[in-house]
């Protein structure tokens, strides 16, 4: 069986091989699961700091006036946050429900620093959101309507649709935006109506917002740029309807690499693309990012609790499961597991990752090449900081995981 690579593609300062074994902030991975028990998530606060600064430089760069917000739904877990709020206080937040309304206002932002972009958002939810006071982005006619009857003369954002997303399959097709409709953001041929709309009851539009990304990275730019292209045209027949726009929000979606063969988005040129379309309008311009900031900011630690051959197949059971550990089961994501004390060791043979939820799709891995592994070892996944611990479900009353955040690199090795 091949070697694995001496330097897996996922090392970066915070999170490393140490004498073979995983380390992350500075810390022995086993010895944290040993300490803080298992199933564990552990965050390194400084990944989060270390990229918000990243897109916030990047954006002042060329020139433009940056606000940029972390997508709540991502992540949310309450030492996180807080340490986030130490390290990076220019970052903001982005909820999408008055539960992620509340949460963000609870922990610490306030509430001009939260955006707010939700779908089908009912009476009962406008009416818990509207009176905190936070910038809350509309997403179809009807829902503008719904805003401008409770809430007449408001300031208001507007998501718009441009019919094309960024994504890594490319193509200019997201979950969000594409050929086909998705529920998301009012078409430039609906402009009149929302200007009518938003006359009829006083708003006053003064945000435009798009979020069409899914993952995408530096091959994905010529999408989103031609996304940006169509939005800038959106802001300028609002500017001249005498909308007072003063930011494009350019929503989440950025990627990061998620195997060997994938390279970190060039962000230079994403702000560079941001800086082309949006740059002669005016405005500040906003990311929100979840994956971006927070997936590289967490490893999940599972203890090892079954070895045992069936059928020639040798299974390798975790005290974890997908409950609490979904992005893989709901969106695909590829998931890289190692073993915390043999991170690069020879693979012995392949193993099925199996978790303890009683469902038979319950596999983190199939014939996945492992070194020799053990009852009672600690298995990581990698990369795992988004929608994972904030996706947690209730199934089989398992969850949810415990979590440590390190806010330092400042451990003992
Ligand atoms: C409106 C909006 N903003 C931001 C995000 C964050 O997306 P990502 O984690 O891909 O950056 C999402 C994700 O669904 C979203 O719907």
């Amino acid at each position: 069986m091949a070697e694995r690579a001496r330097t897996p593609w996922w090392v970066r300062p915070g999170l490393e091989v140490h004498e073979g074994r995983l380390t992350i902030a500075g810390r022995d991975a086993e010895a944290v699961a040993r300490e803080h028990g298992t199933p564990l998530y552990v965050h390194d606060a400084e990944r989060v700091a270390e990229q918000a600064r990243a897109l916030e430089g990047a954006l002042r760069a060329v020139g433009l006036s940056p606000r940029v917000r972390l997508a709540l739904k991502a992540q949310r877990d309450p030492d996180l946050l807080a340490a986030v709020r130490r390290l990076v206080p220019f970052l903001g937040i982005d909820a999408c429900s008055p539960g992620e309304v509340a949460w963000a206002l609870e922990h610490g932002w306030a509430p001009e620093e939260i955006s707010m972009t939700g779908t089908n958002l009912s009476d009962r939810d406008l009416d818990r959101i509207l009176p905190t006071g936070v910038r809350v982005n509309v997403d179809l006619l009807s829902q503008l309507e719904r805003v401008g009857r409770r809430a007449p003369g408001a300031h208001v954002g507007l998501r718009v649709n441009p019919r094309i997303g960024a994504s890594k399959a490319g193509g200019g097709e997201s979950f969000y935006a594409g050929r086909r409709p998705t529920k998301f953001g009012v078409f430039a041929e609906q402009l009149p109506d929302a200007l009518a709309i938003a006359r009829r009851h006083r708003l006053v539009i003064d945000t435009v917002h798009l979020h069409v990304g899914d993952g995408y990275l530096t091959e994905g730019l010529n999408d989103l740029g031609e996304a940006l292209r169509r939005v800038a045209g959106i802001v300028r027949r609002l500017q001249e309807a005498g909308c007072p726009i003063v930011e494009v929000n350019t929503g989440g979606g950025l990627g990061v690499p998620e195997g060997p063969d994938e390279a970190p988005l060039d962000l230079d040129r994403w702000a560079a693309m941001l800086a082309e379309h949006l740059g002669p309008l005016g405005v500040a311009v906003g990311t929100e990012p979840g994956d971006f900031l927070v997936k590289e900011a967490a490893i999940h630690l599972a203890e090892v609790v079954t070895v045992e051959r069936r059928d020639g197949v040798l299974f390798v059971g975790l005290d974890t499961g997908w409950n609490v550990m979904g992005e893989h089961f709901i969106y695909g994501a590829p998931l890289e597991l190692v073993l915390c004390r043999d991170v690069v060791g020879p693979p012995v043979e392949p193993v099925t990752i199996a978790g303890n939820i009683n469902e038979g799709n319950d596999l983190f891995a199939e014939d996945l090449p492992f070194p020799a592994v053990q009852e009672g070892d600690v298995v990581a996944a990698i990369n795992v900081g988004s929608y994972n611990a904030s996706m947690t479900s209730a199934h089989c009353l398992r969850g949810p995981a415990r979590s440590v955040t390190f806010a330092d690199r400042g451990g003992d090795l």
